[in-house]
């Protein structure tokens, strides 16, 4: 198991290009077993979950494989095995997101229930909800979802909110099973982020008919079969926002390329509250901060508001703030692991069921602390930029997940950061 040792504190300067969205490549992967063929798609980052979604892909019969030029391409021609395994979808619940591709490919589809994870609950419910408005039989068989339609699908307007908004995933997995169902559907209350605009995108270049991409309500007008794919996915918002925290946490200037700015109008708007300049460029933007850090009450919600997955970083910066600071986490309302490990490193944060008190420290010190989900590690990380002393961040592999070498990004632009292997 790998450890980061961090030292600190430093100030980081220079440039760093933004890899391709995880959370946009996922249900993009599993578009293309709708293509029936070999789809080629672009700046797909090479993470942890990627090769285990990979890995789900051939276990269902498809082809998976990288370009000499890192394309990565699915061949899609035989699906032989419907089925996605407990042992894969324990290690990441977005497998959860062949449901709907393969139903309405298969006619059937087999998918292990997934679990409750660091971060909360998890439930699947909605996807399912939606998935049966089409007209899926759908039971649970030891711990697996079994959903069947013999017959094919069936548009219907479907309401897909849920006590915490819009759902991502459950959005996506509609949106497949949709795409060859008969008829028409309209989705309401589907997810707004740009993942799923670029997975709508996607499937329109795929040959599916969906209207109102990026708005709450999708109009699918079901076809026959769709075509393989060449697609390019977004770059990743959630990285571009670490990043950008990373700059403003040490008080350093740093470039980002290929980062788009349109996606990030909630988080840009918090930087600059908190006296963090954001300056747009010809690809990206240049992040810097001279001042104090001030304070900013966050709530996270659904696209276009503030991002759960943003939520463990801003925590760390705002340790550093002025005064105090409270964030109310709407979507996942137990993501919090982070709070008691920022405490060691000698933050001062409160937390009320969903809210956390974060009282702005004069500096926070070096500890050996324990990554427990991508997010939460993220902020360790960031943490022990601006920390004095040494960090040390056990459990990697969650950071590993969903951001590609961190380190070898972040020394480039004068963080300090070994990985060790132990
Ligand atoms: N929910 C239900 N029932 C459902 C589905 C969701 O109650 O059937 C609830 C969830 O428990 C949560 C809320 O609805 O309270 C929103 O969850 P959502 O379904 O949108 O989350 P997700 O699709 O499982 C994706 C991202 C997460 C990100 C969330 C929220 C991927 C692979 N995952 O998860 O990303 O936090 O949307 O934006 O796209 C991460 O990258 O670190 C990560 C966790």
């Amino acid at each position: 198991m790998d450890v980061f040792r961090i030292e600190g504190p430093v100030r980081l300067s220079g440039a760093v290009g933004i890899n391709g969205s995880k959370n946009a490549s996922l249900p993009i992967m599993a578009a293309a077993i709708l293509g029936g063929g070999k789809s080629v798609l672009r700046a797909v980052p090479e993470l942890s979950d990627i090769s285990v979604f990979s890995e789900l892909l051939g276990q269902l019969g498809c082809k998976v494989g990288r370009d000499d030029n890192g394309d990565l391409w699915i061949d899609s021609t035989v699906i032989d095995n419907p089925v996605g395994e407990y042992e894969i979808v324990r290690r990441m619940r977005a497998s959860i997101c062949v449901l709907g591709p393969l139903l309405a490919r298969c006619g059937r589809a087999e998918v292990s229930m997934p679990g409750g994870c660091a971060i909360g609950d998890r439930p699947v419910d909605i996807h399912l909800r939606g998935l049966r408005q089409l007209g899926a039989q759908i039971h649970l068989k030891n711990g697996y979802i079994v959903a069947e339609a013999p017959q094919g699908l069936t548009g219907k307007d479907i309401f897909l909110g849920g006590p915490f908004g819009s759902t991502v995933l459950g959005t996506a997995n509609v949106l497949m099973a949709a795409v060859t169902a008969k008829g028409q559907t309209v989705i309401e209350s589907a997810a707004c982020e740009p993942e799923i605009a670029d997975l709508a995108n996607c499937l329109n270049k795929m040959g599916a008919k969906i209207s109102g991409i990026g708005s709450p309500r999708l109009t699918i007008q079901g076809v026959k079969r769709l075509e393989p794919v060449e697609y390019g996915v977004i770059p990743d918002r959630i990285e571009a926002g670490t990043f950008m925290v990373a700059a403003a946490i040490t008080a350093g200037e740093v470039r980002l390329a290929h980062c788009r700015l349109d996606d990030m109008v909630a988080v840009v708007d918090k930087l600059r509250n908190v006296g963090v300049a954001v300056e747009r460029s010809d690809d990206g933007c240049v992040v810097s901060r001279r001042g104090a850090i001030k304070t900013a009450d966050i709530t996270t919600q659904s696209y276009p508001g503030f991002p759960t997955d943003l939520q463990a970083q801003f925590m760390a910066l705002l340790s550093l703030g002025e005064g105090n600071s409270v964030i109310i986490e709407k979507i996942f309302p137990d993501r919090f692991m982070h709070v008691a490990e920022l405490n060691r490193m000698a933050a001062n944060l409160r937390k009320e069921g969903p809210t956390v008190i974060v009282a702005g420290v004069k500096k926070l010190m070096g500890a050996a602390v324990m990554a427990s989900d991508l997010r939460a590690s993220a902020a360790l990380v960031l943490a022990g930029l601006a920390a004095e002393g040494t960090t040390t961040v056990q459990r990697v592999y969650h950071i590993d997940r969903g951001y590609e070498r961190i380190e070898e990004r972040l020394n480039p632009l004068g963080a300090k950061i070994i990985r060790e292997s132990i």
